[in-house]
């Protein structure tokens, strides 16, 4: 099993990565760790803690930075609701989830620097905490195998013309992370707008098991209480499915850079080229990617 290690604003899609990371028989989550994004961190890291918990895991979640390394932070409560996590309610469990007193950039010191295999990092929220770790203790550079993150695009943006939102609410983290010379594949808008999943998709799973019916509730929230739309991308899952099925997305090597101030702030311009070290997600398999969504929440069926 591949050791990795999620920092995440759940967030919508955030919930479904995690959920899907959590089942994956190929990956061993040992950590999560929460920043602020989606929405603020007291409800990242509630609904993180409660997700691992709802799920029966014992996952460890720590909380991270609650904002940006120099900006304000800015919210998608729009998309994901006020919560983070639309109209749903976790029912009230047993806590079984340890919630750590350290803070997360700490744990995520101590879970990279004393594991035995090398980590995969997996951020699919602002980068605020990997730009922390990394800076703070560059030592535990040489026990990344490698980052998958959700963020950035070759050609466009969700926020601004030109900027994602994960890049937009932290660009100077962003920037930090992608000047590392670390091995990065990036799962940007050019993959996760193409991996569109359809009403009638969700109407396969919602009626498999309390995972189902999360998903699906969730879902009917997504990008607004009264959107029409009967598309969406979930796209944090993208990096889950990069982790567990590579074959389906075609990267192209690059140097990334994150422009800090002004109007493009947040846009992430690739120059391509052999020796970089960032692999642009530009392509995926979509029918396969839509399979592989129903295949994975029908399989925790009856959870
Ligand atoms: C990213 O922004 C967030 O709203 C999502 O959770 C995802 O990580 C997509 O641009
Ligand atoms: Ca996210």
């Amino acid at each position: 099993k591949t050791p990795i290690i999620i920092d995440t604003d759940p967030g919508i899609d955030d919930v479904i990565a995690i959920t899907a990371a959590l089942f994956a028989k190929e990956l061993d989550v040992k950590l999560i760790t929460t920043v602020g994004g989606n929405v603020g961190i007291e409800n990242t890291t509630t609904n993180a803690v409660n997700l691992v918990n709802f799920l029966g895991k014992d996952t460890p979640v720590a909380r991270g930075a609650d904002q940006p390394l120099l900006k304000k932070l800015v919210s998608a409560a729009k998309v994901h609701g006020e919560s983070g996590v639309g109209g749903y309610h976790f029912e009230a469990k047993e806590n079984r989830t340890l919630l750590s007193t350290k803070h997360a950039v700490e744990e995520l010191r101590d879970a990279i620097l004393y594991s035995n295999e090398p980590i995969t990092l997996v951020p699919i929220g602002p980068l605020t905490n990997i730009a922390l770790l990394l800076k703070t203790y560059p030592e535990v550079k040489s026990n990344i195998k490698e980052i998958v993150l959700m963020g950035g695009a070759a050609k466009g943006g969700n926020v601004t013309p030109v900027a994602e939102f994960n890049m937009f609410v932290d660009p100077h983290a962003a920037k930090i992370v992608f000047d590392e010379q670390i091995s990065i594949v990036m799962c940007g808008l050019d993959v996760t707008l193409q991996t569109r999943i359809s009403t009638d998709d969700i109407k396969e799973i919602a009626g498999h098991g309390k995972v189902g019916e999360m998903v699906s509730q969730m879902l009917s929230y997504y990008d607004s209480p009264s959107s029409t739309e009967t598309e969406m991308s979930i796209h944090d899952l993208s990096t889950i499915f990069y982790l567990t099925r590579p074959e389906l997305f075609t990267l192209k090597r690059a140097t990334v850079n994150v422009v800090t101030e002004g109007e493009a702030s947040g846009c992430t311009i690739t120059h391509y080229n052999e020796e970089g070290n960032v692999q642009v997600g530009l392509d995926v398999d979509v029918e396969e990617f839509r399979r592989e969504f129903i295949a994975t929440f029908m399989k925790v069926y009856g959870m």
